[in-house]
């Protein structure tokens, strides 16, 4: 059989080769690497280390280079001081192109940007202005309400569960199901509301396994693997777009207006059907906890693992909160408004640091004409319409020169003088960027700051109520890669913690 299959790959390759002649490098264009296997080119060798692969070209062909990757011809950019220009070609290079490839095949929704549904696009895009200035205090209260009663109710003595971890001091768990269980449950109640009659969906722990399983095969769906060919995987993502089904979501109160607006929005074309209008709810669920919650994962194991780092996020929170040193959960709830999560600069250090090492997102940026890509000052390169130019910061991230010690956890590295740092550098040049897990220019997450400040929300309320250890005797948390390029990495498996009541006896 495996015999068979190489025969065939052979066949295929040489007849690609034979036919189309894989394409040649014009005078101008970058250098160019496509492998030999028909549609996949360097695919394979990208996906099992993209940055080991991303730097032995560089070696070998300096900081710019086209890939033959599934299908595209992507054009590498490796060094952050060409980031700017980059940036600045907004009418010839777009970010909207791509996702509106990507992301209706992932989540199930005719394309946006199509006749049937004129302006839907632009007004989405300014939905995502929700997200942000007035709207974000409103957002971080409620999810900071959302956070206390999720926190509560399940590990700090409220409810039954809650009342057992209270009960009999240290408590144990994995590391990552208990960010996954708070954060999934209070960001979605914070977006998408409560039920008519309760505080909290009964069904969440099931929405949140069919969650991961969809999560799991996420990387596969993005690189347009069909659906059907990965297993019960649309069944799964059909029960998901259904828990968002208008008839449904009509009796949630407490939505935010991001949500509000969009459904509004979604309303207004008739086009859409109903289970169209659930899969884009169900794809800003994606968006909203698929990176969110691997990231406070990060940021608190980084924390964890280092006593002084912790102490100092602590202190500091006691500083600004001018709170006396425990904390006990009974007691009427600590609020936290948006301006002291604002003066929490160490703590934002620390997280910005857990971002550095963990993120490996790709920015991506397709030509909408044949034209010549300027550089700097001195170089220029010619890049054809359709082509991919992609920017994939981890490189930069873990670039010695910028971060010294790149893969040691420094939770103050943002910080210079007390305030946040500001100055890193490349060849002696100050970089404009240097910190990229949101992405970059016109095309940045639209919810990073809400991202940011619910990760201090959770941080803060583990810290003013929680003693937390890692359990001995266990292996680090590894990054697993299976989906660089994506966003934000997950542990390969989950690491044990235990964490008692500060107020608790000893
Ligand atoms: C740590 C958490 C998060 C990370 C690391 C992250 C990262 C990203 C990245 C890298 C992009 C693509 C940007 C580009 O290619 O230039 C993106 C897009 C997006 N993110 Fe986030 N994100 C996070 C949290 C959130 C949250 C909490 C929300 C919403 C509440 C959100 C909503 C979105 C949306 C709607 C887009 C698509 C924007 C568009 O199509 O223009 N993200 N995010």
């Amino acid at each position: 059989m495996v015999d068979v299959l190489v025969v065939l790959l052979g066949l295929l390759s040489f007849l690609w080769l034979l036919l189309l002649g894989g394409r040649r490098r014009r005078e101008g264009e970058p250098p160019l690497i496509q492998g030999w296997i028909p549609y996949v080119g360097k695919a394979l060798d990208f996906g099992l280390d993209s940055l080991a692969f991303l730097k032995k070209n560089q070696e070998k062909y300096g900081d710019v280079f086209t890939v033959y990757i599934a299908g595209k011809y992507m054009t590498f950019i490796m060094s952050p001081l060409l980031y700017p220009s980059i940036m600045k070609q907004g009418r010839q290079l777009d970010f909207h192109e791509f996702t509106d490839q990507v992301a209706p095949v992932t989540f199930g929704y005719p394309p946006v940007r199509s006749a049937r549904f004129p302006d839907m696009g632009d007004q989405i895009q300014r939905s995502f202005r929700l997200l942000q200035g007035d709207n974000l205090v409103t957002l971080t209260e409620s999810m900071m309400g959302n956070l206390m009663l999720v926190l509560r109710q399940d590990f700090l003595g409220g409810g039954k569960r809650g009342a057992e971890a209270a009960g009999k001091g240290w408590s144990t768990g994995g590391l990552y199901d208990f960010c996954n269980s708070v954060m999934f449950e209070a960001t979605f109640l914070t977006l998408y509301g409560t039920p008519a009659q309760a505080r909290r969906h009964s069904d969440m722990a099931t929405l949140r396994h069919h969650f991961t399983q969809f999560d799991n095969k996420f990387p596969l769906l993005v690189a347009r693997i069909p659906i059907w060919l990965l297993g019960q995987t649309k069944a799964v993502r059909e029960k998901l777009i259904r828990y968002f089904l208008p008839q449904r979501m009509l009796y949630w109160s407490n939505t935010s207006l991001f949500i509000t607006k969009r459904s509004e929005v979604f309303e207004q074309y008739d086009a859409l059907s109903d289970t169209d209008k659930a899969a884009h709810h169900f794809a800003i669920l994606w968006a909203s906890v698929g990176n969110t919650v691997p990231a406070t994962f990060w940021a608190l194991y980084y924390l964890i693992n280092q006593q002084e780092a912790l102490q100092a996020v602590r202190q500091e929170l006691h500083h600004v909160l001018q709170l006396p040193g425990s904390q006990d959960p009974r007691e009427p709830e600590v609020m936290i408004s948006k301006g002291q999560l604002d003066q929490l600069v160490f703590m934002e250090s620390a997280i910005n640091e857990s971002l550095r090492l963990s993120s490996a997102s790709m920015n991506i940026r397709v030509a909408q004409e044949d034209f010549s890509l300027r550089l700097d000052e001195q170089r220029a390169v010619a890049v054809r319409k359709g082509d991919v130019i992609a920017l994939y910061p981890q490189m930069m991230h873990m670039d010695p020169e910028i971060f010294p010690e790149p893969q040691t956890y420094k939770y103050d590295r943002f910080i210079e003088d007390g305030r946040e740092k500001t100055d890193f550098f490349k060849n002696g040049q100050k970089l404009k960027y240097y910190r990229m897990p949101f992405g970059s220019g016109s095309s940045m997450c639209p919810g990073r700051f809400f991202a940011v400040n619910e990760i201090k929300q959770f941080l803060c309320l583990l810290l003013l109520y929680l003693d937390l250890e890692m359990e001995e005797g266990q292996e680090e948390a590894r990054l697993d890669n299976s989906r660089a390029g994506l966003g934000i990495l997950l542990p390969t498996k989950d690491v044990r913690f235990r964490y008692r009541l500060h107020c608790a006896p000893a």
